[in-house]
């Protein structure tokens, strides 16, 4: 792996009973990072930021520094910061959250006078009640401490910090679903072009949305400078970063890794290895809606953003789940579209019935009524919500949920076309006149 010391998780790991209290905070050295970025001012914040090329967390890797630089100059202008995380298989978020709030509150502080904002909002996923509970009581500390509210520490920059509770929906993670929802409206992603948040976002004014675990990189980035923090790991996406690995590994959790191991690496020697000595089957490398590696072609491969975009998937949220060989990939798929096809929000049609459809099919496959022209026909659906299933998908729809539960399909078609021969062999030797095929 890397030598190079935790920066994420370092607070959490030697103080696990109090990591997530103000003293124990300030007395590992929190808070230094606003002092000394309330004297940098904005600019040299931002220039810092950029030079870490500190790639956002939250699944498409765009880099905050550059995203900030997008911001328009009219004020009011909003930071919101996304804790909705809701993508099967990632965890990542909540640990931040609950056992070390006072660095994301702190990287929120610094982002918000990186930004000229004076009012900044923490999202965060309706079912992570302690999550919730642990940066509300976080920002309570702050602002009795002097960190927030009406002239920080005698800066003169002012900064309201609002905890606001999700939605309880997977498309409220969406960027712009989740700004209709903080307003108080379904949260419905909503149509890019013509506004894209930076310019027209949380009530119509200049906005910049940004990842939980993207922030809580700020304060380490000021305290030890961006070029500290581009030096780890590979040049293009360089740092330390969470990887919430889950499914058939002996040592499931969350790792703060460094980018550059192998897959082989990440899963035998981070993550312990396959359960009860078992083969490795597939694995999906980046949260739900990534497409799925497998042993033959992409074990000694490298975890790195760019060789994962090459290989033809994507880092994501994070999230690694592991399928060992006793893992049914028909019924793998299903279950990850069963989740898209539920939390679509039936705003397109190719997503709202495509989904649906999907599901439908492979459910029905599994039940023992799979057709021959099912493997077609999955392709066809598809190919509908997602124009010649390529990677990176195309999309008919507003936002990536759609081309999401393609990702599974399209997957399994690749991967694993005799699991599904097998599962249209089954049917044909269903009578026609038993259930769905009647
Ligand atoms: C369907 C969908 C769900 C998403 N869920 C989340 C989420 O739970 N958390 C998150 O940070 N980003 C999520 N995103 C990405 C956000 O739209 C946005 O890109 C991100 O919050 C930006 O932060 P970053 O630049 O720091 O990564 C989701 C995107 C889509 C299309
Ligand atoms: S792609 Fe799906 S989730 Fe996204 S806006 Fe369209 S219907 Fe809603």
């Amino acid at each position: 792996m890397t030598d190079h010391p935790l920066i994420l998780t370092a607070r959490m790991h030697a103080h696990p009973e109090s990591s997530h209290t103000i003293a124990t905070y300030e007395a590992t050295g929190g808070y230094t990072a606003l002092r000394t970025a309330l004297d940098m001012g904005r600019d040299a914040i931002v220039e810092e930021v950029k030079a870490a090329n500190l790639r956002g967390r939250g699944g498409a890797g765009f880099p905050a520094g550059v995203k900030w630089g997008f911001l328009a100059p009219a004020r009011p202008a909003y930071l919101v910061v996304n804790g909705d995380e809701s993508e099967p298989g990632t965890f990542k978020d909540r640990q931040l959250m609950e056992r070390d709030p006072h660095q994301l509150v702190e990287g929120t502080i610094i982002s918000s006078l990186a930004n000229e904002v004076n009012h900044a909002f923490i999202y965060i996923r309706g079912e992570y009640p302690k999550s919730a509970r642990r940066v509300q009581a976080a920002v309570d500390e702050a602002y009795a401490a002097g960190y927030l509210g009406a002239n920080i520490l005698d800066s003169g920059y002012d900064l309201e910090l609002t905890v606001h509770l999700g939605g309880g929906a997977y498309i409220c993670g969406e960027e712009t679903a989740l700004l209709n929802s903080l307003e108080g409206r379904r949260g419905e992603p909503r149509l890019k072009p013509p506004f894209f948040p930076a310019v027209r976002g949380l009530y119509m004014a200049p906005t910049i949305v940004n990842n939980i675990e993207t922030l809580s990189n700020i304060p380490w980035i000021i305290n030890n400078g961006g070029n500290a923090y581009s030096a780890i790991g590979p040049e293009d996406s360089p740092g330390r970063r969470m990887c919430s690995i889950s499914g058939h590994v002996n040592r499931p959790g969350n790792y703060e890794i460094v980018e550059g191991i192998t897959w082989r690496e990440l899963i035998y020697d981070v993550a312990g290895g396959i359960r009860n000595g078992n083969e490795l089957k597939a694995w999906v490398p980046g949260g739900a809606s990534a497409p799925w590696f497998v042993p033959a072609e992409h074990l000694d491969t490298e975890v790195t953003k760019a060789a994962i975009d090459s290989n033809g998937s994507m880092t994501g949220s994070g999230a690694v789940i592991v399928m060992d060989h006793t893992t049914d990939m028909v019924a793998a798929a299903e279950r990850l579209v069963r989740f898209f096809a539920h939390e679509s929000c039936g705003l397109c049609t190719p997503c709202r019935e495509g989904t649906t459809w999907l599901d439908m099919i492979l459910r029905r496959m599994l039940a023992g009524h799979g057709r021959a022209s099912d493997p077609d026909v999955l392709y066809d659906v598809s190919d509908n919500i997602s124009p010649g299933v390529t990677w990176p998908p195309k999309m008919t729809t507003i936002c990536p949920l759609g081309p999401s539960a393609v990702s599974p399909v399209a997957s399994l078609l690749k991967h694993f076309p005799e699991e599904v021969a097998a599962a249209v062999e089954r049917g044909t030797q269903v009578p026609v006149s038993i259930g769905i095929r009647s």
